[in-house]
């Protein structure tokens, strides 16, 4: 990537940021590299974005007081956050050094239909419906990698991580996925929720197959001005169950994939029952039943990623 010349600073995107805990690690690996090449007193700029609704308060504490914060690491790098989604352009064009993006792309933009026989679209029998995700998908892969493409300074380079779909379509997460499915049945069996409201639950997400991340450079393997430099497909470490198959504690494993689907999935999930005042019940007896069902038979999960690295071609080229 290229490094500007001072008193202009390096800038460094985190694409859904979240509450940017899971960025401390690749953002201090990135201005490690970074200070590499510049004098330390070279500002740099770490500018975290997110949707509007997310929770920046909890972000800008946590950039505070984590020890592992690149700010307490490197006193010439500050930190900003922009609260707009990704599939537009939301900063100034040519004004980006490094993109990071991790385990954000997954979200679509917009669910575009419901998936009535599942969660999620990719283990929907229903033709139709992967075929829709598939389309909205790609729509917002064009979408994200356009807009990145105008913000990154000539020479840029952005890395995304998100989930992935292997050859035969898996999107892994099975056995939890299966546990939401199960959950959700019992659920309409005690009438916690009705029938009509559990088809309408669905995530938005979709996962994505090589293929699916090189078709807007095919055939000359440009797209506008970026240029795809690396792709590749790996099944990430299933780190709660490394973490059962050393504790041996299979209500925590149950317990921990349910957390993991309350901060990531039920609020998506809540959004099709009509009454705010019917969540919390909702929400805890999901999550019971979700622990439960993991607990009772604890499985490794797939969980295919793809890193994906762009770089944006330098004006001479
Ligand atoms: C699972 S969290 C990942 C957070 C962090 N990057 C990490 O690696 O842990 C996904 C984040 O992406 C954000 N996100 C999803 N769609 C987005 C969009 N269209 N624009 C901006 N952020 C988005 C979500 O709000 C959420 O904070």
């Amino acid at each position: 990537m290229p490094i500007p010349a001072p008193p202009q600073p390096v800038v460094i995107a985190d694409y859904g940021a979240g509450t940017a805990q899971n960025s401390m690690r690749p953002i201090n690996a990135a201005i490690a590299a970074v200070r590499g090449r510049t004098r330390p007193e070279h500002s740099v700029l770490v500018t975290h974005t997110d949707t509007a609704d997310n929770d920046f308060s909890t972000m800008f504490r946590i950039l505070e007081s984590d020890p592992e914060s690149y700010l307490h690491k490197d006193s010439a790098t500050f930190s900003s956050a922009i609260g707009r989604s990704f599939y537009s352009q939301i900063l100034p064009s040519n004004s980006v050094h490094l993109g990071w993006s991790a385990w954000a792309m997954v979200r679509l933009g917009r669910a575009p239909m419901p998936v009535p026989d599942h969660v999620v679209a990719a283990y929907s029998n229903d033709e139709r419906v992967r075929a829709a995700y598939a389309r909205q998908a790609a729509h917002d892969w064009h979408e994200f990698i356009a807009f990145r493409g105008r913000e990154l300074c000539p020479g840029g380079r952005l890395v995304v991580l998100t989930t992935a779909l292997d050859d035969d379509g898996d999107l892994g997460y099975r056995p939890l996925f299966r546990s939401v499915v199960g959950a959700l049945t019992e659920l309409i069996a005690c009438g916690v929720v009705s029938a009509d409201e559990a088809t309408r639950m669905s995530l938005p997400i979709a996962g994505r197959r090589v293929a699916d991340f090189t078709a807007p450079f095919a055939p000359s393997g440009r797209f506008e001005r970026l240029e795809i430099q690396h792709v590749e497909l790996v099944d990430a470490e299933d780190r709660i169950y490394n973490a059962y198959r050393s504790d041996k504690d299979a209500s925590a494993f149950g317990t921990r994939w349910a957390d993991f689907l309350r901060f990531t999935a039920f609020a998506d999930l809540g959004a099709a029952l009509g009454a705010p005042d019917r969540l919390p019940e909702f929400y805890d007896r999901l999550h019971a039943g979700i622990a439960a069902r993991l607990s009772a038979e604890p499985e490794p999960m797939r969980i295919p990623i793809a890193a994906v690295v762009l770089e944006k071609r330098r004006s001479s080229q």
